[in-house]
């Protein structure tokens, strides 16, 4: 059985294009506790209670700064920005203007090109007992989009065992925006085996087929009938081998469920049966990117000494649907000067029997 504990201050004091980096933690007096790092405005730990009372840490990360910097996968817990997933051909158009971005995956952009947000070192504005803010701000031009950015994520913990993420951004030019966090989640513990065991609950009807660069390919179809229907929960491991077209162009679940709930109402949730663990999810964002890391190498060590291999996690990334800029028909990703770019997401966390 492993002992989780969080990491060490002193291991996130580093320096990253002149700016000090640091590891901030937020506790409640149910006993969560949350570690961040300003590195990627990024979560590092998520230490809740199991059904035995012990402490478990549910995210996959890392001990320092170093190791991060050091990653095989670059996301871990970071916020990403400023367009989360992938625009298709890494350009997109805008009043007739057309703005090339790099193509870090294949042909597309992901996750805002190689020097996304996950790889700046976020001021931290203001600090509160159980709040963080971190603001960043992207200049006019970065990884090839247009305006001056100012973002900024606030974290707050509960006492009702919820990481609150706040996102804020305002721009001087019109510009497309897509934010989300990659938390990268095991309720088992991470480096606890794969995450096949939990049972996944989603309410969408619909989500959104991928080309096999990923793209969506159109509008969202219904889940009925495919093996992305989760409107009953439904273990991982019962369809994510199956021969299916659309989870061998995602490696497995890599795909947009179009959320169809309030942000009263829970949009996803999964549960493992051995820790007893429960995530719950709610999200003012209109998809959710069910990830279920496919991608990961094994070659990460993490926090307490074991490898990541693939499936040993997956990701309720909520956000917009992907390829937006390029898709008309998709809920709008454009920022105009004067307008405030606000979203919601969060991740609860409690102690179930069964799902
Ligand atoms: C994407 C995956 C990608 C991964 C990288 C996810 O958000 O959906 O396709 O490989 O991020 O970590």
């Amino acid at each position: 059985m492993v002992i989780y504990s969080l990491p060490r201050y002193q291991d996130f004091e580093h320096k990253i294009d002149g700016k000090k980096t640091h590891l901030f933690i937020l506790r409640n007096r149910t006993g969560m506790q949350v570690a961040f790092t300003d590195y990627g405005a990024r979560i590092v730990s998520i230490l809740v209670p199991d059904k035995a009372g012990n402490l478990r840490d549910v995210l996959l990360g890392f001990n320092s700064i170093h190791d991060y910097l050091q990653a095989d996968e670059q996301y871990h817990g970071a916020t990403i920005g400023r367009f989360a997933n992938r625009i298709a051909h890494g350009s997109f158009q805008l009043d007739g203007e057309k703005y090339t971005l790099q193509q870090n995956n294949g042909r597309n952009s992901l996750h805002g090109g190689a020097t996304g947000f996950h790889t700046k070192v976020w001021d931290r504005r203001t600090s509160f007992k159980n709040k963080i803010d971190f603001c960043y701000i992207s200049p006019d031009g970065e990884e090839g989009f247009p305006g001056n950015l100012k973002v900024t994520v606030t974290y707050e913990l509960t006492e009702n065992n919820e990481i609150s993420i706040k996102y804020l951004a305002e721009t001087d030019k019109k510009t497309v925006i897509n934010l989300t966090n990659h938390a990268y989640f095991n309720l088992d513990g991470e480096g606890h085996g794969d995450v096949l065991d939990h049972i996944l609950h989603i309410p969408a009807d619909h989500f959104l087929p991928i080309d096999e660069h990923q793209i969506p390919i159109d509008q969202p179809v219904p889940v009925e009938g495919t093996l992305f229907d989760f409107r009953s929960p439904k273990r991982l491991s019962t369809d994510i081998t199956k021969d299916d077209e659309q989870l061998r162009r995602g490696n497995g679940y890599d795909h947009t469920l179009v959320n169809n709930q309030p942000f009263s109402k829970i949009a996803a949730s999964a549960f493992s049966p051995h820790s007893g663990i429960r995530l719950e999810v709610l999200t003012t964002e209109p998809g959710i990117q069910l990830y279920t890391g496919n991608f990961l190498s094994g070659k990460d060590i993490g926090k307490s000494g074991r490898p990541y291999p693939s499936r040993s996690a997956f990701c309720f990334e909520t956000q917009h649907y992907p390829n937006s800029p390029n898709n008309p028909h998709f809920p709008s990703v454009v920022l105009e000067p004067g307008d405030r770019w606000e979203s919601e997401t969060i991740y609860r966390f409690c102690i179930k029997k069964e799902m």
